[in-house]
């Protein structure tokens, strides 16, 4: 029976990665770090272990725990991360830290914990969560896309040096996802009235609720491809906006991209340049 160590499994995609990997009888370490939360799925069939990704102590008293018990970790799914979202210049240094130590510095203290266990091993999988926003970046979205951007340079940095160690990386790049993400988005956003950004952020919520998002289970069954298939790819895209959007950047000159991306996701701010200049 292979074992497959999930981070941030408490909601969304990380509970949806749970469930399959269980109904394809792996064993499961399910990771969170609300331990209530993961009880449910301790009641499916799941080992269960608190751990916040920043917190190194967590990292350590886990690993401890896989080598006591002897356990053989094949598959590491880092999913933990949540999104930050505000422009550019009005989120905090504070805000822009927090946001790396979650979805890239989490991200990497896992994996470096978990390489010397899958060398010993001779091998193991490792599949990082990514995002549309790994592709593209969006206006009021620097900061969570810099982290994705982070975390898709370093999957490919890891994938070429640990291939000598039979270590496979695979990144999963998802759209729009129908899960707790865009809740924790709405209470993580600074809005302020007097921004200079005026509507930006809320125009930025408003065009996003139009599109229709993927399932959690959808893009769970990426991941259990990316750890299941023999040949298992670099990247896996999922749902269509982000193939769309993946094929648009191919072939679009950046401009042109530009002009998409202002029109997909805030059409008021084309307004809003037009009225200012007309006033000069
Ligand atoms: N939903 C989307 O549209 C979308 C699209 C592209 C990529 N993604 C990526 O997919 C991954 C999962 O997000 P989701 O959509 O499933 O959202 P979600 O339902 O909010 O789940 C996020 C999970 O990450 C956990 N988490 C956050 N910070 C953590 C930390 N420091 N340590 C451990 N766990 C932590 C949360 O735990 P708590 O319950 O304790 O908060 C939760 O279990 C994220 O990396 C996200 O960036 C999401």
């Amino acid at each position: 029976m292979k074992t497959v160590l999930i981070t941030g499994s408490t909601s969304g995609i990380g509970e949806a990665c749970v469930k399959i990997f269980l109904k394809n009888s792996w064993k499961v370490i399910a990771t969170g770090r609300n331990i209530k939360k993961l009880e449910r799925l301790n009641g499916l069939g799941a080992d269960i272990f608190k751990l916040d990704v920043t917190k190194q102590a967590d990292i350590n008293n886990l690993i401890t725990h896989i080598v006591n018990s002897n356990i053989k970790v094949d598959v590491l799914v880092n999913n933990a991360g949540y999104g930050q979202f505000g422009t550019v210049e009005e989120i905090t240094d504070e805000q822009a830290r927090a946001q790396f130590d979650t979805n890239v510095f989490g991200l990497a203290a896992m994996t470096r914990a978990i390489i010397p266990h899958m060398r010993d091993n001779g091998g193991g999988r490792i599949i990082n969560i990514s995002s549309l926003a790994g592709l593209t970046s969006l206006p009021g979205g620097g900061w969570y896309a810099a982290s994705k951007f982070a975390v898709e340079a370093l999957s490919d940095a890891l994938r070429w040096e640990t291939k000598q160690f039979g270590i496979k990386v695979s990144l999963i790049e998802p759209g729009p996802i129908n899960t707790g993400f865009a809740e924790v988005v709405n209470t993580n956003i600074s809005v302020d009235d007097t921004s200079p950004y005026g509507s930006l952020i809320s125009d930025l919520t408003q065009s996003t609720k139009g599109i229709k998002g993927g399932t959690a289970e959808g893009c769970a069954r990426k991941v259990y491809r990316a750890a299941s298939s023999r040949f298992p790819r670099n990247r896996y895209l999922v749902t269509g906006l982000a193939i769309v959007v993946k094929i648009l950047l191919y072939i679009l000159p950046p401009k042109l991209m530009d002009f998409f991306i202002i029109k997909m996701f805030i059409p008021a701010l084309e307004i809003n340049c037009k009225t200012k200049m007309k006033k000069k």
